[in-house]
């Protein structure tokens, strides 16, 4: 079980995040995340979902299970939203026709990493399109019309200053008849769980979702049946 967030941890990570950004003004913050994670992986802590020592917090085949709940066939096209090093998005990319799978990212770091635990000729006829987000990368998934979009462990990483970004991009993939689902651990209030990690009460993100996609319909769907500690493990799920 995850340790308790407490007010040391707390204090320790902040002087951590102050000192990253006395050094670096004007980054994203999603640099400081990049930073952190590489960090770890270099000094060979490991990290649970990102290099070599990435495992699934249940089964490999969980997205594609709820891509599949959801409708996805093997010749649609798929978005694994924030795909680290693509713990979940290889049983996707199985399961999808060559060419049909969307891995993007902050950083190439992590799908790199992801990659090279893989067979390359596999990989090859697989054919998966992986990309930095930016503008140029989001306009080429938007030209392939994503029936699905989906973003699993990512949301909880998003500060909630960036919350708007990170939604109002996922929802720019977004066309007629698609669906995005975002996976989120879902407390009555914004609490945080790490120093890099919160939880968010599920109205948060449906304002958020709503004022970039006023007119979709958004409902919850549990993505598991327990609540630990407070935290349930909830889907956002956005259709348009
Ligand atoms: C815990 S990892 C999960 C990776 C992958 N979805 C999985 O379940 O294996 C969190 C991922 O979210 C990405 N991420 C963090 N902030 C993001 C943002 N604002 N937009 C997109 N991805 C983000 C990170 O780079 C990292 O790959």
């Amino acid at each position: 079980m995850a340790h308790k967030f407490t007010a040391r941890r707390w204090w320790r990570t902040f002087r951590r995040y102050i000192g990253w950004r006395i050094r670096n003004p004007f980054a994203p913050y999603e640099d400081y995340y990049v930073h952190t994670v590489m960090k770890k992986i270099r000094h060979g802590d490991g990290h649970p979902a990102i290099g070599s020592a990435a495992r699934p917090v249940r089964e490999h085949t969980e997205l594609l299970d709820f891509l599949r709940k959801y409708g996805l066939q093997p010749n649609d096209v798929a978005v694994d939203y924030g795909c680290g090093s693509l713990r979940l998005g290889t049983a996707v990319m199985n399961f999808l026709e060559p060419g049909k799978y969307w891995g993007v990212d902050i950083t190439d770091e992590f799908y790199k990493l992801g990659l090279d635990r893989l067979d390359p000729a596999w990989v090859a006829a697989k054919a998966p399109n992986l990309g930095v987000i930016n503008p140029a990368t989001l306009a080429k998934v938007r030209a392939d019309k994503p029936r699905v979009i989906a973003s699993w462990h990512v949301c909880s990483k998003v500060p909630e200053a960036r919350l708007d970004s990170y939604i109002g991009s996922i929802v720019s993939l977004m066309s007629p008849g698609s669906t995005a689902l975002v996976h989120f651990p879902e407390t009555a209030e914004r609490r945080q769980l790490s120093g890099l990690a919160w939880a968010s009460p599920r109205s948060l993100l449906e304002t958020v979702a709503l004022r970039h996609a006023p007119s979709a319909t958004i409902s919850f769907d549990p993505l598991t049946e327990t609540e630990i500690d407070g935290i349930r493990q909830t889907l956002l799920v956005i259709r348009t």
